[in-house]
């Protein structure tokens, strides 16, 4: 399974080192197997270790160049960084980026092999229009990206479950899931409000390949306990 940490704009450079290397302790010291990534701020990226994927939150579709504020693949490339989120709810909702600049930045990491994270989600007043208006909705955020890309990972992640404690029924989860399977083989991940109590509960559902982590991350402790349930889950 897939168990990724979004530790969006939070810790230090030398706080997220430390947690990293706790990461990579505790996946050592239990034997877990499954497919672990962290995505720092871009300001504390580092090298990934041996059972820690270290990804970038973002980047611009440039090598390098005069981009205010922005990091490119010269950037990424220092770090030996190869996995990138695109798409997530905060930069479509707070940062404003659009479908035709997501698609940019879709199309120049895929063409450098990246492996893609790409998220997508309605919000609460679109949720509440029912499920066709909101498949509709969601299937919008697939126009213009390459749904067979081999290095794509998807996440869903309903934009008022996100940092929220709130978190969609099982059977919605289970049920929308299903739709986008359709639409994409890629491994699909959940996101939203995931914590050590209930990690078990989406992972065992029906086409949830992982989860996508934010504020239930942020402790190293906490996470390494997640990254621990989904072994478990495997072993049975
Ligand atoms: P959350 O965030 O776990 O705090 O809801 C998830 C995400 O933003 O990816």
């Amino acid at each position: 399974m897939i168990i990724a940490a979004n530790l969006k704009t939070n810790l230090t450079r030398e706080k997220t080192a430390k947690y990293i290397k706790e990461v990579e302790h505790f996946l050592n010291q239990h034997n877990i197997s499954q497919e672990v990534f962290v995505f720092p701020a871009v300001s504390n990226l580092m090298s990934s270790t041996s059972k820690v994927v270290v990804g970038t939150q973002n980047a611009y579709p440039a090598v390098n160049g005069a981009f205010t504020g922005e990091i490119g693949y010269e950037q990424l490339e220092e770090f030996g960084i190869k996995t990138i989120l695109i798409g997530h709810s905060e930069r479509r909702h707070v940062i404003g980026e659009t479908q035709e600049s997501l698609i940019a930045k879709f199309d120049f990491y895929k063409n450098l092999g990246f492996k893609i994270i790409y998220c997508v989600g309605e919000p609460l007043n679109v949720r509440e229009m029912g499920h066709k208006a909101m498949m509709e909705y969601i299937s919008k955020q697939y126009e213009g990206i390459d749904t067979a890309y081999e290095n794509l990972i998807i996440a869903y992640e309903p934009v008022w479950a996100i940092g929220s404690g709130l978190t969609p029924t099982l059977e919605d989860i289970e049920m929308v899931h299903k739709d986008l399977k359709i639409k994409s083989a890629a491994p699909l991940l959940y996101g939203g409000s995931v914590k050590v109590s209930n990690i078990t509960e989406f992972l065992t559902l029906d086409n949830v390949d992982g989860v996508l982590v934010g504020s239930a991350a942020l402790y190293a402790e906490h996470f390494c306990t997640m990254c621990e349930h989904a072994q478990n889950l495997e072993k049975k």
